[in-house]
């Protein structure tokens, strides 16, 4: 779809990779300023640099787990844009987490390493509330905006093999769905989007993607959720909220609701 949204300013936790870089370069290319976050790092400088032919983009080292970080990024937000009109929240991490690479796919959920519990649901969920603690009141001061959180498909959060990743999204599914009745009334649209499927990014294991692709399995592009965020950021979409989005199905859905 094509939005013209130039003077629209949007943050993209996770925009160094993956769905969030997909997302960001489309959003830029609509005209959008994209502030793209992520850990430091050499990453996050080669997407910022990869990201800027296609327009005003920005970057700034936020750890999602850390309130200090946060608060650091928050102020370095402040001096330097004036609103705040959409926050996406893609930053998540699963079966790369620190800890996970040793596990045999077969493996019993005992096996996990608390370490590994305890990164994937500060990152996946204790980062959502952050981050959206500290962001969100910016956008009231013009007024509200929209406020999204990147998650599963639902058979994920529950489907045998999926600790923890799993009820780290479902964590912050609910945590979308209290947010979005609280900040409804002050102007805060909050709606939730997932791909719909295993997607080729760089959160798969080593390999992965290429077994999958060999055995006939589907695998989606990290461009498959281009289409719903430019529709969110956009008119169309302005009473939406409270919604779960597929980007697979988004067609399907667009026709059955315009
Ligand atoms: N790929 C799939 O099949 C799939 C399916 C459904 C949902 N999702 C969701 O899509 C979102 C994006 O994942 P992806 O598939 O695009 O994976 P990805 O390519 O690995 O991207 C993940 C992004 O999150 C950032 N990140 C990780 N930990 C962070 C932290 N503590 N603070 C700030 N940024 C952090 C990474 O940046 P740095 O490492 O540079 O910090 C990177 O930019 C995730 O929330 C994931 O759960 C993915």
């Amino acid at each position: 779809m094509s939005a013209d949204l130039r003077g629209y300013t949007v943050l993209v936790t996770g925009g160094s990779s993956g769905l969030g870089f997909e997302m960001s370069k489309a959003l830029l290319q609509s005209g959008a300023t994209v502030i793209i976050a992520a850990r430091a790092g050499e990453r996050l400088e080669r997407a910022r640099a990869a990201l800027a032919a296609a327009g005003d983009v920005h970057a700034v080292a936020m750890d999602v787990r850390d309130e200090t970080s946060v608060a650091a990024a928050k102020e370095w937000f402040e001096r330097n844009f004036r609103r705040l009109d959409m926050l996406v929240n893609d930053a998540g991490i699963g079966f790369n987490a620190p800890g996970m690479e040793g596990l045999a796919p077969e493996h019993d959920f005992w096996d996990i390493p608390a370490g590994a519990v305890r990164a994937v649901l500060e990152t996946n969920l204790l980062g959502f509330f952050l981050v959206s603690g500290s962001f969100v009141p910016l956008m009231l001061r013009n007024g509200g905006g929209s406020l999204v959180y990147v998650s599963t498909s639902d058979a994920t959060m529950t489907r045998p093999g999926q600790l923890p990743y799993g009820p780290s999204k479902a964590g912050a599914e609910a945590m979308a769905a209290i947010l979005a009745q609280e900040l409804k009334p002050r102007g805060v649209r909050v709606n939730v989007i997932c791909p719909g499927g295993f997607t080729d990014t760089n959160m798969a294991p080593p390999g992965l993607t290429e077994r999958m692709r060999a055995a006939g399995l589907p695998v989606l592009p990290p461009t498959v959720l281009n289409e719903v965020i430019l529709y969110l950021a956009s008119n169309p979409a302005a009473d939406l909220g409270g919604e779960k989005l597929v980007g697979k199905d988004f067609a399907q859905w667009r026709s059955e609701h315009e």
